[in-house]
This record gives structure tokens, C-alpha cells and sequence, in this order.
């Protein structure tokens, strides 16, 4: 970084500020509105570290006033030996440049869900319990572990207690429910932050049966809020209602909307601002590999709302992230029904016949959008490969720019085409990991670390939902 150029610490206006003060504007960035500001983003000095329009949390804060980027060059790779240095990537808080994990306190963690988001499987790389031990260390002590299949819990406490990460679940007490933990919980055991993998179908809503989001305000109204995707799969109206509470508590709130941490995904956010680009349109083609998804809830829509909400809303939410916000009447969709002639699939790893007709789910769902600004987006979702590994594109259209991410979840890679070129630029980064950055500027974010950012609040996700 240039002596020059000052560390911008986490101002997210141009006042300077005490800690205390930052600390009270992540609060309220993290579960606030992102009220995006237009695409075109900047005048030409205005930079910013990362996202400017996620940092920007309203229209009467000015955005800071310049860039800093925390480049690591070596690692980008262009098949055209490009000027590196002169594109500087953004990087902040990866797993690449974080350091070993500091000594400290004890920081207490409470996880909701036993399942593969939160301790891993075959199915994928992510595994929060992974990503904090990573980040915190031997502070690291997790409390409880919330689910309603004790086994579950048991089965991987035991896997973590047998492995060198024992200190961190040695005390760690397994329950059914949140209440169950809080009517025993002490001082001591207060969690800090909260990790929430529970399945969307409890959660997200105003309901007896989904408002856990209410409940852990009530019952822990101290702690930080880590929430899965998709933030709901109720009424859209229901999870605005928790929004709006949640923005009222003021609790620091993160969904794991990852790929917005993508080191490409910020490069094609930097490319934006640094060329002071407009968005025309965006596209975005996400095809499962579903002889590998042997979930039955998955395969039922009564449960997980079809594939397009479980797992296509990581492309919805790109989309939006690029396009900003979506003008919801403008959007149509077509798909092709599981009993359609072109939906006959032969290798579908459940019992289909289980699912009641009319909760089967689509195979291949289009949609097309406005954005509010005008750009259009499409989105394609199909439940058509087989093997193991997905193929998923988004692009994004600027005026002379054409930035195709391309396998995001194995080797993300950005192909850049600029004006006065026909060729395409290759971008690749290693040692990404989205899922750590979501999780350590989640954690810098409560400890008022060094340059956090929170880049999906929980009201921004519910848009996604929508
Ligand atoms: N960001 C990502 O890339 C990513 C990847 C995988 C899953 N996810 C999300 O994580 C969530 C969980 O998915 P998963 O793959 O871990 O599912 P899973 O089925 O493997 O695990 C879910 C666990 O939650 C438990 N559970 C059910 N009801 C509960 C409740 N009321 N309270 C606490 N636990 C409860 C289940 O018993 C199960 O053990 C989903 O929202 C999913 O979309 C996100």
C-alpha cells in the first residue's frame, strides 16, 4: 500500500471517527438497508476499498474518499500478461492474507443446525465450523449446538473432540432448541456471535414454526447474528417484518450470500468503479450437477421451494449485487415441469415417487427482469448434469465490457473483454475462499477488527428472496 494512501479503517462516512463510533456504523450497516446508490457509481477521483454501493448505506453518507487496494498480484494470472500492477485486485480479510489467528479471550459461539453448512460433507467446501476454528483459533469455544437430531449433534461433536480442535468443543452442550440452551446459559456462556444453518423452513418468518430470528433477539439480544441463505422460504412479507426488526435491534447480522467475496466478484466491482461504468445487463446460467443432490427435501418444493430458492438464489443474489435492485413486476419466468417431455431426468438419487405430484420441483427455470435503473437481467437455473461438479457463468455488460465469472464455487475465473479489444483477458486467483472471508470480516466486524466489511445484510438478502 502507498504511504500515501491512508488506511481507511472502517469509515463509512468522511467524519472521523472513535471506535466506539465505528463500531455503532457497523451495527447499523450490517442489518440496515443497503440502499444502493446509482450503478454508475463514482465521479472519477471517488474510490473506495470495495464495494462501493454496499458500502454506501444511504444516499447521505458520502462514500470515502479514495481507493486502497490491497492488491496481491501475484496471483493474478492473465493469459495475456496484463498489466497487473495497474489493475490491482481487492482482497480484504481472505484467507490468503489473514494472519494466524491472534490470542485473545474466549470467544463464544452458538450453532443452530448439525448439518453440512455447518460442519461439512461431500457435497461441497463449506463448513463454518471449519472457517471459525480457522479464524479464531484456541479462542474459539463453541457453547451449544442446537438441532433437533441430538445424534447428529453427538456424531460430529465426537469427530471434533477426537481431532486437535478439541479445545474449542470440549464444553460444548447439546440441545433441541434455543430455549432450551438460554434457560441454562450463564454470564460465562453468553454466546458472542451466532451461527445460523438450520434449513430456511424454520426460520426467515413471524410464525411459531419460522421466527427464530425474533426469538434469538428475545432470548439473545446481545449476540451477532450469522444467518444462512436463503433468508427465508415464506412470505416475502414475513421476512421483511424481521428485517425490519433486526435493523431495529441494531445486532451486527451477516447472510452467507459468499460469492460476494469472491476475489473475482470484487475485481469485476473494482473494473466498475474504476472505469466509472454503468451496468447494461446481466446474465446468469446455473446448472446443477443433481445426480449428486440426494437430499429429499431438496427434491421437494414443500420443504426447500425448489432448486431456484435453495441454491440458484447464490446467482439471483450476484445478479443483484451487479444490477442492483430489481423491479419485481417486470419479472417473468417460465421452467419445465418435472412431467414435461424435455423434464424426464434418469438418474435422480431420491425416490421421486415419495414426493406428493404437486411438490415435485422444475428442471429448468428462465427469468427475465428490469432493473430499477433500467439494465435488464436473465437468469437460468437447470437440474440437468450429471456427475459431481456444476457449471455455473454470470455475466456482466457494461458499455465495451463484457466480464464472464465463470466456475465460481471450483476455480473462480473472470474473462474480461475491454474497450478497443476483441480479446478476452483470463483472471484467476488461488488461495480464495469466500467462505472464510465471509466469516472473518464477520467476526472483525464484532471486534471492531482491522477494515471489515459485512457485504450481504439480512434486508439485502431478503430482496434476493423476493
Ligand atoms: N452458502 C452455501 O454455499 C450453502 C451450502 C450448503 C447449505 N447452505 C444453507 O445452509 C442451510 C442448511 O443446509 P445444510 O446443507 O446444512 O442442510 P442439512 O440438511 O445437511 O442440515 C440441516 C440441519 O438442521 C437441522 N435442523 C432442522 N430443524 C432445525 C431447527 N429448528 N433448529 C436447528 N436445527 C434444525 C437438521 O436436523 C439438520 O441436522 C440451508 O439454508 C442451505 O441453503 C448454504
Amino acid at each position: 500500500m502507498p504511504a500515501s494512501v491512508s488506511r481507511p479503517r472502517l469509515t463509512l462516512n468522511s467524519r472521523p471517527t472513535r471506535r466506539p463510533a465505528i463500531i455503532k456504523q457497523i451495527r447499523s450497516l450490517s442489518a440496515t438497508a443497503i440502499v444502493m446508490p446509482p450503478i454508475r457509481s463514482s465521479p472519477a477521483n471517488l474510490t473506495t476499498r470495495c464495494d462501493i454501493r454496499s458500502l454506501s448505506t444511504n444516499s447521505l453518507m458520502p462514500l470515502p474518499p479514495r481507493h486502497i487496494f490491497t492488491k496481491i498480484p501475484s496471483t493474478i494470472a492473465s493469459t495475456r500478461q496484463i498489466a497487473i500492477t495497474a489493475m490491482p485486485c481487492v482482497a480484504f480479510n481472505t484467507a490468503h492474507s489473514a494472519s494466524p489467528p491472534a490470542p485473545g479471550a474466549d470467544f463464544n459461539v452458538l450453532m443452530i443446525g448439525a448439518g453440512n453448512i455447518m460442519f461439512g460433507s461431500d457435497e461441497g467446501p463449506w463448513n463454518h465450523s471449519f472457517r471459525f476454528e480457522h479464524k479464531l483459533g484456541p479462542r474459539l469455544k463453541v457453547v451449544g449446538l442446537i438441532d433437533p437430531n441430538v445424534e447428529r449433534s453427538q456424531s460430529v461433536l465426537d469427530g471434533k473432540r477426537a481431532s486437535f480442535v478439541e479445545s474449542a468443543y470440549r464444553d460444548t452442550k447439546v440441545f433441541r432448541t434455543i430455549e432450551d440452551f438460554q434457560a441454562q446459559m450463564t454470564k460465562e456462556t453468553e454466546p458472542r456471535a451466532i451461527v445460523v444453518g438450520s434449513p430456511p423452513a424454520y426460520r426467515g418468518g413471524t410464525t411459531k414454526a419460522n421466527d427464530l430470528e425474533l426469538q434469538l433477539l428475545k432470548l439473545f439480544p446481545h449476540s451477532h447474528y450469522f444467518v444462512e441463505k436463503p433468508v427465508a422460504c415464506g412470505p416475502v412479507e414475513e421476512a421483511k417484518e424481521v428485517t425490519q426488526e433486526l435493523v431495529r435491534a441494531g445486532n451486527i447480522v451477516s447472510v452467507g450470500y459468499m460469492l460476494r467475496y469472491l476475489r473475482c466478484v470484487q475485481k469485476m466491482k473494482q473494473i466498475i468503479a474504476e472505469n466509472n461504468l454503468t451496468v447494461m445487463g446481466t446474465v446468469a446460467r446455473y446448472a446443477c450437477a443433481y445426480e449428486a443432490i440426494a437430499k429429499p427435501a431438496w427434491w421437494n418444493k414443500a420443504i426447500d421451494m425448489g432448486p431456484v430458492i435453495e441454491q440458484g438464489t447464490h446467482f439471483c443474489d450476484l445478479s443483484r449485487y451487479f444490477g442492483g435492485d430489481v423491479d419485481i413486476g417486470s419479472v417473468v419466468a417460465h421452467s419445465v415441469e418435472w412431467d414435461e417431455a424435455p423434464g424426464q431426468l434418469s438418474k435422480i438419487p431420491v425416490d421421486e415417487s415419495k414426493i406428493p405430484e404437486d411438490q415435485r420441483i422444475p428442471r429448468m427455470t428462465t427469468a427475465t427482469w428490469k432493473y430499477a435503473n433500467g439494465a435488464v437481467g436473465t437468469f437460468v437455473h437447470a437440474v440437468a448434469l450429471q456427475g459431481t461438479a456444476y457449471s455455473c457463468e454470470l455475466e456482466v455488460y457494461c458499455d465495451g465490457f463484457q466480464m464472464r465469472l465463470v466456475d465460481p464455487y471450483n476455480a473462480p475465473t473472470l474473462y474480461l473483454r475491454r474497450p478497443g479489444d476483441d480479446m478476452e483477458e483470463r483472471h484467476a486467483f488461488t488461495d480464495d475462499d469466500p467462505f472464510f472471508s465471509e466469516v472473518s470480516n464477520f467476526i472483525d466486524c464484532i471486534e471492531g477488527g482491522p477494515d471489515p466489511h459485512i457485504l450481504s445484510s439480512f434486508e439485502d438478502a431478503t430482496k434476493t428472496y423476493e
